[in-house]
């Protein structure tokens, strides 16, 4: 069974979905695996380096894909007329496309696998079980982006983070708003410890509270019965009621003018990001402080952000990087490429090595978009078929 791991062609996207370590176990689960050329430089990974553990490179996306079983991808494949070529074009029918698919926002390409045959499988949409946690895009790649995130704040603030106390004088700790603490906030949290900063953090979901301070961050949260239900049955953010954020708005406030870098993850699936940070509460920060504003690809959780752009507001940096796991693209790719293997890996029989979907195994089913020419998956169902 071929598996082609195709070079990725969107803007801004530097990671890869295998790296020679994850070829090496999909090998030995008996794979044939075919390594577009160039596919991994953006991450350090060479078409050499492919080859010693033993993958075929491919001359160009088309003689990768051709006749694959299995396509992996970071994200969404490009359609027709969106780049350089029509890489959907390039996938058989009858094949599986797995990638990060962004379902909620890209419902015409659902269309389009579809009406291509493909089996598409969005990765973000893993149901967060215990089992699956090796297999959780979301997470591995948010972790290694809240880290992220403080370093390069850290890079613009003009000042240290931890209190320094020298010949010369004292320089005070930075203090740092970590504004959702799911994943990506959590490692915010811990990193800008690490560095020796005050760290306080927000969330809707209450159990946030006892993670927040087990890293030794100040909790600060409304108090509202609306944040007993505020969490999926998957351990998800709602969005919350008008009178809620109005709370919430007035908490911001008055904590975000005495900080001097915010770093902002709060996201709701599916759902525009939440707007926690509003131009006034931008002006009521000092001059130099940094807002990091995770959430710039969904909207934003600060008023004033640009996707895609730094810029200065009344002194305040405000940082909207595209793709934050992309700055780090050797680890990301390491680690998305071993969430693949792991959703992989348990549809190999032992002593046959013959390969095939578990149509059973909530892990397929809660991901698979499309299948025989139709949109299976029960939440995009009738979304302009
Ligand atoms: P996410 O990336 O969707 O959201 C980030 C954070 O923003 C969340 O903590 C959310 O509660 C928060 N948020 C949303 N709206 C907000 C608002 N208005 N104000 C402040 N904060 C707001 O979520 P993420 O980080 O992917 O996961 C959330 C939780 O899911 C984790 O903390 C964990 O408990 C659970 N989880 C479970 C896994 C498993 O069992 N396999 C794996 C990963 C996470």
């Amino acid at each position: 069974m071929k598996i082609a791991i195709l070079k990725e062609r969107r803007e801004n996207e530097r990671r890869v979905a295998a790296t020679p370590d994850s070829v090496k176990r999909l090998m030995a689960l008996g794979f044939d695996i075919v390594v577009e050329t160039g596919a991994g430089e953006s991450s350090s990974f060479s078409d050499q380096d492919y080859k010693d553990v033993g993958a075929d490179i491919g001359a160009d996306a088309s003689a990768t894909a051709d006749d694959a079983d299995i396509v992996l991808k970071v994200q969404r494949p490009l359609l027709a007329g969106e780049g350089e070529i029509d890489e959907l074009s390039l996938i058989k029918s009858g094949a599986y496309l797995i990638a990060m698919l962004a379902p909620y926002t890209t419902k015409e390409a659902i269309d389009a696998y579809a009406a291509a045959g493909v089996n598409a499988m969005a990765m973000e949409l893993m149901p967060r079980i215990s089992r699956a946690q090796g297999m959780d895009v979301l997470s591995s790649q948010s972790n290694l982006a809240g880290y992220k995130a403080v370093v390069d704040a850290a890079n613009h603030f003009g000042r240290a983070m931890p209190m320094m106390m020298t010949a010369a004088g004292t320089i005070a700790p930075a203090r740092v708003l970590v504004m959702g603490a799911g994943v990506a906030g959590l490692q915010a949290i811990a990193t800008a410890k690490r560095m020796g900063a005050i760290v306080s953090a927000t969330d809707v979901r209450p159990v946030a509270k006892e993670q927040v301070e087990s890293l030794g961050g100040k909790f600060v949260m409304v108090e509202s019965d609306e944040t007993e239900d505020a969490e999926t049955a998957g351990g998800y953010a709602k969005e919350m009621s008008d009178e809620y954020k109005a709370k919430q708005a007035e908490l911001v406030a008055a904590t975000i003018a005495t900080q001097d870098i915010a770093i902002c993850t709060a996201l709701i699936p599916g759902r525009p990001a939440p707007m926690l940070i509003s131009k006034a509460m931008v002006e009521s920060m000092r001059p130099g402080s940094i807002i990091f504003d995770m959430a710039a690809e969904t909207g934003g959780n600060c008023e004033l952000t640009v996707p895609g752009e730094t810029i200065v507001h009344n002194g305040v940096t405000i940082i909207g990087y595209l793709n934050v796991p992309s700055h780090l693209a050797v680890d990301a790719s390491s680690l998305y490429a071993r969430n693949l293997v792991n959703f992989l890996s348990p549809h190999v029989d032992e002593e046959t090595k013959e390969f095939a979907f578990n149509m059973e195994d909530e892990t397929v089913t809660g991901i698979l978009l499309t299948s025989g020419g139709k949109i299976v998956h029960p939440q995009f169902v009738g979304e302009g078929e």
